[in-house]
């Protein structure tokens, strides 16, 4: 286990991402860090005292700064707003750049040689925001996103062929958001592909359940957006890394030239071990799928055109 992961943001997401952090005793401390008084320590006691109930013994305590979270190996930043009905991920943008320009500043005093996974969205735009600020090299940033929808596209196809979850595998590449591109061609069911077991149209179907699969959560809620497969999503992250599993994950990397792109975060393969980011893969895709990607890559700049 690690000494310290710091949650930054005790909301839906963080205080869920922390309590799968202790539960599965990713560190030996785990400190969740929010703005709002009272609310981290509040839910960080009441975390800690599940702990002779559950059995783990990773102590959980809240803070308002960030002298508690000094010498932390990894962080998952999911301060900002989340969405409400009707607001694009776009319109949080500047508001959530300027909680994570503040909190990557802090995240370099106190831990300049930490990880982290960026959760807070826009995704591939905040990941970005974080890089800069911190300065850390890309292995050391690391934006959570699709190992989230993918999660959602493989519960929709296990409902569909009502199969067990863990065997569908597939693969979900660009944005964050309604430009993402999941490949058909790379999913498959106990090594079936799925072209095989749905007709076209079908998946097609199920492809754009998983697009607006984070719009259907808001719209079910009314008041906030999903955060149970987020956390756990940041937190199987966060596992590859404490572990060094070298896990072959969809991610959203920093890209200096891969797919034809650079300069800019957006969903890929990844192997996640205890560098952070080890590897990126570059597989092939059809033309169509080439420009969905190039699309969605589009999307990516002009919000972080937006933010200039
Ligand atoms: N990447 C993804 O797939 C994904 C999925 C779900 C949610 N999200 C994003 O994660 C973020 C959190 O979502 P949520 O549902 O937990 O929201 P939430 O409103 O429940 O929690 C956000 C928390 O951040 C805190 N906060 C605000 N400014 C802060 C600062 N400067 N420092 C520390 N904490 C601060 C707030 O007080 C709040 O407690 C949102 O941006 C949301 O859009 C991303």
């Amino acid at each position: 286990m690690f000494e310290k992961i710091t949650v930054v943001g005790a909301g839906n997401v963080g205080a869920t991402a922390a309590q799968l952090v202790a539960l599965k005793e990713l560190a030996r401390t785990v400190v969740m860090v929010d703005v709002v008084e009272g609310v981290p320590q509040g839910k960080g006691l009441d975390q800690w005292e599940s702990a002779p109930i559950e059995g783990f013994d990773s102590r959980v305590i809240g803070s308002n700064g960030y002298d508690e979270a000094a010498g932390s190996e990894l962080f998952i930043v999911t301060a900002g707003l989340a969405r409400k009905p009707g607001m694009s991920r776009d319109d949080l943008l500047k508001t959530n750049a300027g909680i994570v320009k503040t909190v990557s500043e802090n995240i370099k005093r106190v831990a300049p040689g930490s990880m982290v996974i960026v959760v807070s969205n826009p995704l591939d735009v905040m990941a970005y925001v974080c890089l800069q600020t911190t300065g850390f090299p890309r292995e050391r940033v690391i934006g959570m996103a699709g190992v989230l929808d993918t999660a959602r596209y493989r519960s929709f196809i296990a409902l569909e062929l009502n199969v067990g979850v863990e065997d569908i595998q597939a693969l979900v590449l660009g944005g964050h958001g309604d430009t993402m591109v999941p490949l058909a061609s790379y999913t498959n069911v106990g090594g079936i592909p799925l072209t095989q077991l749905l007709a076209q149209e079908r998946i097609d179907a199920l492809v754009q359940r998983t697009r607006s699969g984070g719009a259907e959560i808001v719209g079910l809620l009314k008041t906030g957006s999903a955060y149970y497969a987020p956390a756990a999503a940041a937190v199987q992250m966060a596992e590859a890394i404490v572990k060094d599993k070298k896990r072959v994950l969809p991610c959203s990397a920093y890209l200096q030239g891969e797919y034809g792109l650079k300069g800019m975060f957006l969903g890929v393969p990844c192997k996640l071990g205890r560098a952070g980011l080890e590897q990126i893969y570059q597989v092939e895709l059809t033309g169509e799928e080439k420009s969905a990607l190039a699309k969605s890559a589009d999307a990516v700049k002009q919000t972080m055109a937006v933010l200039g």
